[in-house]
């Protein structure tokens, strides 16, 4: 059988900061109740649309895995704050990319939307029917964020990963997952006022709102991704002791906490970014792991655990067993768009439309 070997990594942050205390500046709300409860002390905010940092991130894992864009036959594109509805923008990032021979499919599971590809991916490869496939996860939330609910918009910020996973006779990638959904659960996240099922008719419409019950969001969390975990151990038959690192989504970092306590694993065995870039929801995964791999955590043969949740309620865990390689084979000059602005500034109509309703 053929395995799905990640041999391309990267990440697309955009360079506007939004600290805690710049929240503080339009919002009821202070860097201790932040980082108390969340761990976040600041997030970025994207100055351009979500398909340049999507381009980005794509460019630089396809240099690291030295991958000409054109022997791509597959582009999977977790988000759920696409440019549009129509295209997609895994199309937009096929034609960017010059990927002209892949497929470019959309997923919108919100956070859970990269490990979803990584593993529909890696089983189309196992299947033979694809052999090189990119999988991106990211987000540009703070556009589809109402910036008068301290509740939900002191979590979020931007920010697009991607890997590139490759057929490999080696027994490496993803070699186990379990993905799942709470559906019953399915409005403690909800964004209002946009889509079909809001008349056009109406006032609102188009003028977002978020229905967000954290606390209930935050006990599924921690329950369905530690069985997730503890399901994918037991597939492989490996304990906790023989997972080098684990890669979580980072919402919170006390979701993590409680996670790693669930799973018992060691918090240093735990990959934490959350204090520098919130919830970046579809994103969390591969930017961390391309800092893991930057910052030298992941070694040959490592175990490397995987686990996720989102709105839906979605969740997920898997195992990837690292490859030989964890050097990029080449870097990628790719950047966004120059951006002169704060990201108060970036903001400042969106505070304003939302705050003037209160
Ligand atoms: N600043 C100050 N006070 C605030 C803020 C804020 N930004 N937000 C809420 N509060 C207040 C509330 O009004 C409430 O006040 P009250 O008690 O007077 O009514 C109080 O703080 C709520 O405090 P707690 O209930 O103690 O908050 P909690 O410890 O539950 O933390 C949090 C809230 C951070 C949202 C937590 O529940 C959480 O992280 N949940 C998980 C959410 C998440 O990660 N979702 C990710 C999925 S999103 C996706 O997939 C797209």
């Amino acid at each position: 059988m053929q395995h799905a070997e990640i041999t391309g990594w990267g990440k697309c942050l955009p360079p506007a900061v939004l600290s805690n205390d710049d929240l503080t500046t339009f919002m009821d709300t202070t860097d201790e109740w932040i980082t108390s409860r969340t761990g976040i002390k600041e997030r970025r905010i994207c100055h351009c649309n979500f398909s340049d940092m999507a381009i980005v991130a794509a460019k630089r894992a396809l240099a690291a895995a030295d991958l000409d864009p054109a022997e791509l036959d597959l582009i999977l594109l977790g988000s759920l704050t696409n440019d549009s509805y129509c295209p997609n923008t895994a199309s937009i990032v096929q034609d960017a990319i010059g990927a002209t021979n892949a497929a470019s499919i959309d997923i919108n599971s919100a956070c859970t939307g990269f490990l979803y590809g990584l593993h529909i991916g890696t089983n189309l490869i196992r299947t033979g029917a694809h052999k090189k496939v990119l999988v991106l996860g990211g987000e540009f939330i703070s556009h589809y964020m109402n910036w008068s609910l301290r509740d939900v918009a002191v979590l979020f910020g931007d920010a697009c990963g991607a890997v590139v996973i490759e057929s490999s006779d080696q027994e490496v990638g993803l070699l186990a997952a379990k993905i799942g959904c709470d559906a019953d659960a399915k409005y403690a996240i909800q964004i209002t006022n946009l889509g079909s099922a809001y008349s056009r008719l109406s006032e609102e419409f188009l003028y977002i709102g978020w229905n967000f019950d954290g606390r209930e969001v935050f006990k599924r969390a921690v329950k369905c991704m530690s069985l997730a975990c503890a399901d994918v151990l037991d597939q492989l038959g490996l304990s906790v002791d023989d997972i080098s690192l684990v890669v979580p989504h980072q919402a919170n970092k006390r979701i993590l906490d409680a996670l790693a306590r669930r799973v018992g694993i060691a918090e240093e065995k735990v990959f934490v970014n959350v204090h520098k870039y919130g919830n970046t929801s579809a994103g969390t995964i591969p930017v961390a792991l391309t800092e893991a791999l930057e910052e030298d955590r992941i070694k040959p043969g490592d175990h490397v655990l995987f686990a996720t949740f989102g709105a839906g309620l979605t969740w997920g865990a898997g195992i990837v067993r690292w490859g030989d390689r964890v050097n990029p084979l080449k870097q990628s000059d790719a950047e966004l768009p120059p951006n002169d602005k704060t990201a108060l500034e970036i903001l400042e109509p969106h505070i304003k439309r939302y705050t003037a309703r209160g």
